[in-house]
């Protein structure tokens, strides 16, 4: 191109007479063709890319999500146990509405047993609330569902729920909280359940608790 311009453009200059108008359409002329057929290669191609660039971002979160997913049932496969001492344990509650354990094994030679919860998050009381609450497996859907609607002043268990076994109060970031309940409550006629009644959160929050 440019030395296409520049013949011309020499040539131009050795016959100026002939070359005013004409000089331009020949250098638009000649340059158009070239130019266009160079141009589209690279705008067709320009915006094949942005839309396959397009494409790739919705997929990304897909596959974030897709990550996610998949840590979830792994993370529900492990069996972490809490450390048990004394008779007590203490476990965590986070931010990421998990507890550091999902399985609690009491020593059947306990009388009473306490379970401390420790919020290590920082959110408040009302957007990350953590729990301890104990039922039978089979009545902690009902209890965690009656929970929703008791509301966060009631710990979301609701009054009188004699399903619950031992609860702890609902606590936010930063705070602790603890309860001892007799061993004989959780022997024979399980198998028994701990988890978070805050709504929501004990699919994630939840673990089996044994007397061993
Ligand atoms: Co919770």
């Amino acid at each position: 191109m440019k030395m296409r311009i520049a013949l011309l453009s020499a040539a131009c200059a050795l016959a100026l007479s002939a070359c005013g108008d004409n000089s331009d359409r020949a250098d638009t002329q000649t340059a158009t063709p070239p130019a266009a057929t160079t141009d589209t290669a690279p705008a067709a191609t320009t915006p094949t890319t942005p839309p396959a660039a397009t494409t790739p971002p919705p997929a990304a979160p897909a596959d974030t999500m897709a990550p996610a997913g998949d840590a979830a049932p792994a993370a529900a496969g492990d069996t972490k146990e809490a450390v048990v001492a004394d008779c007590k344990t203490e476990i965590e509650g986070n931010d990421a509405i998990q507890y550091n354990v999902n399985a609690i094994t009491v020593p059947a030679s306990c009388t009473e047993f306490t379970i401390t919860l420790k919020h290590v998050g920082q959110l408040p009381v009302a957007a990350m609330g953590h729990n301890v609450v104990i039922t039978t497996s089979a009545d902690m859907q009902a209890v965690v569902n009656d929970g929703m609607s008791a509301g966060l002043e009631a710990d979301h268990i609701k009054p009188g729920d004699d399903r619950v076994i031992a609860h702890t109060k609902m606590i936010g970031g930063g705070e602790t909280t603890s309860v001892t309940f007799p061993v004989s409550e959780i022997q024979g006629g399980g198998p028994y359940m701990f988890f978070c009644s805050f709504p929501g959160h004990a699919a994630l929050m939840k673990g089996t608790i044994t007397v061993e």
